[in-house]
């Protein structure tokens, strides 16, 4: 699509609804489509209960939440980034992410509580939960004492408790999904398949909670261009992982569906459980044409140039301002709001 085309897209967009929904009903539909597949899980496991199915589902946000901000803060945000002018921002996204982390911990302590007594009732005591355990008691004190960290951008950025923390919320995900397969059958590959699959989700719940809540706010507090730049090369950098997530939620969950209720059409359209998993799939088609859709819109970030660089008419982003900016620093207005 030409540049001229775009921009009468996003002008089209605009015409009809805010635009920067899109991230949000992004969200909505991942938050919507992992409560379907921890009740899916919960149900094929025996225990159709809805109070169980959404702690779960809460213990799972949780966990992505966490697990996905940190791979924004230790591997998205760049020692490049500070070098340009846009260290504060970096240090308020840091503050930001640090007072979510510390409700995700909360959350995750409670929701670990409750997932442990059902892996202990069904399983128990089997190497599956002492990995559990081991892994979920490791990581709550650490990345409490990570997100308490209050020294610069650069000490907390892959500082060894903030690495530990995240290869520790990694080896909980991996934990939660070896032992919620064990209680089925345990076979190795079904629980790959669902490291990938719950990984897949919390690389993207993670990033997505970042985007709305971190870098939007602390990116239109001061929308200079360093920052646009900065701010622009993170969210490129997950969207690069976005494209990794889809195919993977997509190939592992029909693994999944295939592997618990076979190939039969009639299945699917004559179970709830069935119905349960095409209403995942449509869900996955419909967060795929969002992900086209925002950076067509420039409706990534209603801060303007952090969807697309180019539209800030730079030829060099690291040294070049655009002809319009018209301030001595380089800054410009935030266009809207969301
Ligand atoms: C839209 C993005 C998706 C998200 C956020 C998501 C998330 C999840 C989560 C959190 C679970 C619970 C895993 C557990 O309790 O260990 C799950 C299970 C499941 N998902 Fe997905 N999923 C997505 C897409 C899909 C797709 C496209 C399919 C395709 C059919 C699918 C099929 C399944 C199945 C069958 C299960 C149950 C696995 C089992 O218990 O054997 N998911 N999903």
């Amino acid at each position: 699509m030409s540049e001229s085309e775009t921009r009468t897209a996003a002008s089209a967009a605009d015409a009809l609804f805010d635009r920067y929904t899109l991230p949000k009903v992004a969200l909505a539909v991942i938050l919507t489509a992992s409560l379907v597949g921890t009740w899916v899980t919960t149900t094929l496991n025996g225990h159709a209960s809805a109070a169980l199915a959404a702690t779960k589902w809460a213990y799972f946000v949780a966990l992505g939440v966490l697990t996905g901000g940190l791979v924004w803060k230790h591997a998205f945000v760049r020692p490049a980034d500070l070098d340009t002018g846009s260290a504060d921002y970096c240090a308020e996204m840091y503050a930001r992410f640090d007072r979510i982390a510390t409700g995700a911990l909360a959350v995750l302590a409670v929701g670990g509580a409750v997932v442990l007594a059902g892996f202990r009732a069904s399983l128990g005591p089997t190497p599956a939960v002492y990995a559990f355990v081991a892994s979920l008691v490791a990581l709550l004190p650490l990345a409490a004492v990570a997100t308490r960290h209050d020294g610069s951008v650069e000490a907390q950025f892959r500082s060894p408790t903030g690495l530990a923390s995240l290869a520790l919320a990694l080896a909980v995900v991996v934990a939660t999904a070896g032992a919620e397969v064990a209680v089925r059958s345990g076979d190795p590959v079904a629980v790959g398949v669902r490291v990938m699959h719950l990984l897949a989700f919390a690389a993207w719940i993670g990033g997505a909670v970042w985007n709305i809540f971190v870098a939007v706010p602390a990116g239109k507090r001061r929308p200079t261009l360093a920052v646009v730049r900065a701010a622009g090369e993170q969210l490129e950098r997950f969207r690069w992982t976005v494209r990794l997530v889809i195919p993977t939620l997509l190939l592992t969950g029909l693994y999944q569906a295939v592997d618990a209720l076979g190939t039969t059409v009639g299945t699917y359209l004559g179970s709830v459980v069935g119905l349960a998993v095409l209403a995942k799939v449509a869900a996955i088609g419909l967060l795929f044409v969002i992900f086209l859709l925002c950076p067509m819109w420039r409706a990534c970030s209603p801060v303007e140039g952090v969807c697309d660089l180019d539209d800030l008419g730079w030829s060099d982003p690291k040294t070049e301002r655009p002809a319009d900016s018209g301030r001595p620093d380089g800054s410009s207005e935030v266009p809207g709001d969301d």
